[in-house]
């Protein structure tokens, strides 16, 4: 993170810029804007990786499975609905924090409607 700040703190200032601020032309763009432009998406980017972790997908999809998706049941990859409901709830035919989660019982751990090696398979078939 600090590392992180310091690369963003050199490469917006003087020496950096300077090679830029002759006005020379890339595809049509000034390449101070250019260099400018590209440089603070790929540093929004970086920061977000380095504050969340880092981890888009894995195992830990406390902030990152979808929610709010309605359960594909016509979709060959994923279980029948009925089997689904069975262990785990669809909210409208969707899926919420609730459909894997069940603030009432923590028997199983991080309040799990289906032990977490189990889980994942309730639904999808891949
Ligand atoms: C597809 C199933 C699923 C959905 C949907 C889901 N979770 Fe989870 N959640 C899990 C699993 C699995 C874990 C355990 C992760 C682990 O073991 O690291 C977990 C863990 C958590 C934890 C504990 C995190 C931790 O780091 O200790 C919280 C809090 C949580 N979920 C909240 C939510 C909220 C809020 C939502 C809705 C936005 C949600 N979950 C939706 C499966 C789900
Ligand atoms: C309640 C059913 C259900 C459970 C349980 C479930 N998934 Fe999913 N998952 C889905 C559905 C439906 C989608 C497709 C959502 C969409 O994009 O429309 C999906 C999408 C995904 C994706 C693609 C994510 C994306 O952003 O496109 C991953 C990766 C994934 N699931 C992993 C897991 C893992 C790992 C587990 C177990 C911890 C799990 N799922 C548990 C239903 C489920």
């Amino acid at each position: 993170m600090i590392a992180l700040l310091l690369v963003g703190f050199l490469a917006l200032n003087y020496p950096l810029l300077a090679l830029f601020s002759k006005a020379v032309i890339w595809m049509g763009i000034p390449a101070l804007y250019l260099y400018l432009f590209v440089f603070w998406a790929l540093f929004i980017g970086l920061m977000c990786a380095v504050t969340c972790g880092g981890a888009l997908v894995g195992i830990d999809l406390s902030n990152d499975h979808p929610v709010g998706v309605v359960y594909p049941s016509a979709d060959p990859r994923f279980k029948n609905r009925t089997m689904v409901e069975r262990d785990l709830r669809l909210y409208d035919g969707k899926i919420e924090c609730c459909s894997c989660h069940n603030a009432h019982n923590n028997a199983g751990g991080n309040f799990l409607r289906v032990e977490s090696r189990q889980l994942c398979q309730t639904c999808h078939d891949y």
